[in-house]
């Protein structure tokens, strides 16, 4: 069984948002995979990199899509997107230079976020850009 499951409760009605975030959970469920099979520290390197680019690929899509809206609560959006990508910036740098153990604790708090911040954060555009047309 997966470590990241996608349900219908994280959808937020925008397909491709949708498609987004389940390619991040398929990244961070392969993450957790590569953690608990002891891949070696260049795979991991590899997805953990893999992961912090396509999170701000995804992040800068939401974001345009705001902007060009003038979805009202773009500035504290962004600021959530922000601080979760100083983290896993942190997070990539510490493991390239060796100073970091990877734990479950970490893929449960990448897992916990991206969760949260779909359920609480992004289903606030939902129909805010359903009115707007994006798909
Ligand atoms: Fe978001």
């Amino acid at each position: 069984m997966a470590f990241f499951i996608w349900n219908d409760d994280l959808s937020v009605k925008v397909r491709s948002i949708d498609n987004q975030h389940m390619k991040l959970i398929e990244m961070i469920n392969d993450f957790y995979e590569n953690i608990k099979n002891r891949s070696n520290d260049e795979s991991i390197k590899k997805l953990i990199t893999e992961m912090r680019k396509y999170a701000q690929s995804h992040f800068a899509l939401e974001e345009r899509y705001m902007k060009q809206h003038s979805y009202p609560d773009y500035e504290a959006h962004k600021k959530q997107h922000d601080l979760f990508m100083s983290k896993v910036v942190e997070l990539e740098e510490k493991f390239q230079n060796g100073k970091l153990l990877l734990t479950f604790e970490i893929t449960s708090y990448l897992k916990d976020w991206i969760k949260q911040h779909i359920q609480v954060v992004d289903k606030k555009y939902s129909q805010f850009f359903i009115d707007k047309g994006i798909v």
